[in-house]
């Protein structure tokens, strides 16, 4: 394979369980992921994000492994992962496996064993401080709500889980347990797979007793050394999941020698909508000109080491048609012209399931919801005294399960998801958004999709192309153009249901003449100059070099 295939590729990211049930049992698995690869293939996608299917107890669905080299019976065995590498290869797409190596289930043999005694060989691949009952070390909290540190009386000692307590933390200063992760992870390039996601990578270096958790002092060394005797120098994907990353630290972990990773996931543009030092659920009003500024700061900031992922979506994340585009009067062309925004840009585009289609947020009644940190949240916010109602519209807006509803194949009962019951219920609406339907219809958001991809392996610019902001403090635009040798491409979006009059134009053409630019790619059939309500627009000039 050419060397850095990932800058020009496109990745979609599977959640096992909601994407297609092949047996009836109302859980997504592998053969539903095999049945569905000429979709994909379709789509134009070049590798396959699968989160885990490991053998899980599935407190947090199946980020929490019991066993990292088999299958959880629910979604298959080990034969049925080999086949969907063998069968994805064959139409040239590449299967990514989910490494979550922070912490393990508290069913993994090495925590059944850490715990029997302080003297087990695999004590101390956890995180063990000693104590008094009702003492915690320290104030650290879990992700999950409540305290990070768990109390085991036989041993008189707390663990750590940085998310639930069936999720201890792995202690990455035992040289021993490192080891046996290598070994794994190059058990797994052995069957083929094209890399790997790392799930919250940047906790690995912790040093809980002083507070730290993300960024710990060793956190790069453990990379380093996990890169050379592992994934390093074999052209793999690699994409590190660092909520807390910056541009600085981001060029370090996708720095361009290839010792770490080949690109992060950073998550600055989704949180901007959260209170200053507060939980994700306080929310404030989203601000247009700060998301130009943070998605462009991390485009000029990575020009020339580091490379980005673009994303909207993932299953941790709302859906971005309901954030930041309209899922009522304009779902089609908002959903249109956010994708037309990110695709233009610089880095390497992750889709998530049901993106393509633009699917919506749900507003389930409590019971209807299935997510642990939702749930944890509910109870919790209910004891703090905070009226239901606010608690529910925290949960609409920024819930995990909006991600994880299954998704919508045709117009059949359950989305032709599953023949049995869901394991979550299916978002109403796919009697009317559905894979089957858009399929078949030319202006459908898939189509589109398809376009995007078709025409992001065709332009140079937009995998190597400078880039520059447009009208930064404008209220309704986001415009900017891509440059590179030969060819000019500008993409003009209008972020709002208003329209936006004609003085946008000579802004943004400054003196060139509209002559000279060709009309690549729009979401509305070609207008006058004014801006329908979430107008997209491509254009292409060739330049001579
Ligand atoms: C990551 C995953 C999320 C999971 C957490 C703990 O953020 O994306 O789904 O709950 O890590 O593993
Ligand atoms: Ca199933």
């Amino acid at each position: 394979m050419k060397k850095d295939w990932w800058k020009e590729a496109v990745v979609y990211e599977i959640y096992p369980r909601s994407f297609m049930d092949s047996n009836g049992d109302g859980i997504g698995d592998l053969q539903g992921i095999i049945s569905k690869l000429d979709y994909l293939k379709e789509l134009g996608v070049d590798a396959l994000w699968i989160t885990p299917v490991y053998k899980s107890p599935q407190d947090d669905n199946g980020y929490d492994i019991a066993d990292y080299m088999s299958i959880d019976p629910m979604f298959g065995g080990l034969s049925d992962m080999e086949e969907l590498i063998a069968k994805a290869k064959e139409r040239g797409i590449c299967v990514l496996m989910d490494l979550v190596l922070n912490h393990s289930s508290d069913e993994h043999i090495w925590f059944q064993e850490a715990k029997k005694s302080r003297d087990n060989r695999y004590h101390d691949y956890y995180v063990w401080v000693d104590g008094e009952e009702g003492h915690p070390p320290n104030e650290l909290c879990s992700c999950f709500g409540g305290s990070a540190w768990e109390w085991v009386p036989e041993l008189k000692q707390y663990y750590l889980h940085q998310f639930s307590v069936k999720q201890p933390d792995l202690n990455w200063e035992n040289k021993n347990m490192r080891y046996e992760i290598y070994r794994m992870i190059n058990w797994w390039i052995d069957k083929g797979v094209g890399g790997f996601r790392l799930d919250v990578i940047d906790l690995i270096g912790k040093e809980p007793l002083k507070g730290i958790t993300g960024n710990g002092p060793h956190l790069h060394e453990y990379i380093r050394e996990m890169n050379a005797r592992t994934f390093g120098g074999k052209n793999l994907l690699t994409v590190g999941e660092t909520w807390g990353a910056t541009p600085e630290t981001a060029k370090i972990f996708s720095n361009s020698d290839g010792d770490e990773f080949s690109m992060v996931f950073q998550f600055e543009h989704s949180l901007l909508d959260q209170q200053e030092g507060k939980e994700k659920w306080d929310l404030k009003p989203l601000d247009f000109v700060k998301l130009k500024k943070i998605l462009s700061k991390w485009q000029t900031e990575l020009s020339d080491n580091g490379w980005n992922s673009l994303f909207w979506n993932n299953h941790d994340l709302p859906r971005i048609v309901s954030r930041w585009g309209n899922d009522d009067t304009y779902r089609e062309e908002s959903a249109k012209m956010l994708a037309t925004l990110l695709y233009f840009m610089k880095g390497t585009p992750f889709i998530y399931q049901g993106e393509e289609l633009a699917m919506t947020n749900v507003k389930y009644p409590i019971e209807e919801y299935r997510d642990i940190e939702l749930l944890n949240l509910y109870r919790e916010r209910l004891e703090k005294g905070y009226p239901k109602e606010e608690i529910m519209q925290s949960i609409y807006t920024k819930g995990r399960d909006n991600a994880r509803t299954p998704m919508q194949w045709n117009a059949s009962p359950n989305g032709g998801f599953t023949t049995g019951t869901p394991w979550i219920k299916v978002n109403p609406n796919y009697t009317e958004i559905n894979a089957e339907e858009q399929l078949q219809r030319s202006g459908s958001v898939l189509n589109y999709y398809k376009a995007l991809i078709h025409l992001r392996k065709q332009l140079k610019s937009i995998c190597r192309g400078d880039y520059e902001l447009l009208l930064p403090e404008h209220k309704q635009l986001f415009a900017y153009v891509r440059c590179s040798e030969g060819e000019k491409v500008i993409v003009i979006c209008n972020f709002t249901a208003s329209e936006i009059d004609d003085d946008w134009y000579c802004k943004v053409f400054r003196e060139e003449k509209e002559g000279e630019y060709e009309l690549l790619l729009s979401n509305y059939e070609k207008g006058n100059v004014e801006l329908k309500p979430y107008e997209a627009r491509v254009y292409r000039k060739r330049t001579a070099d």
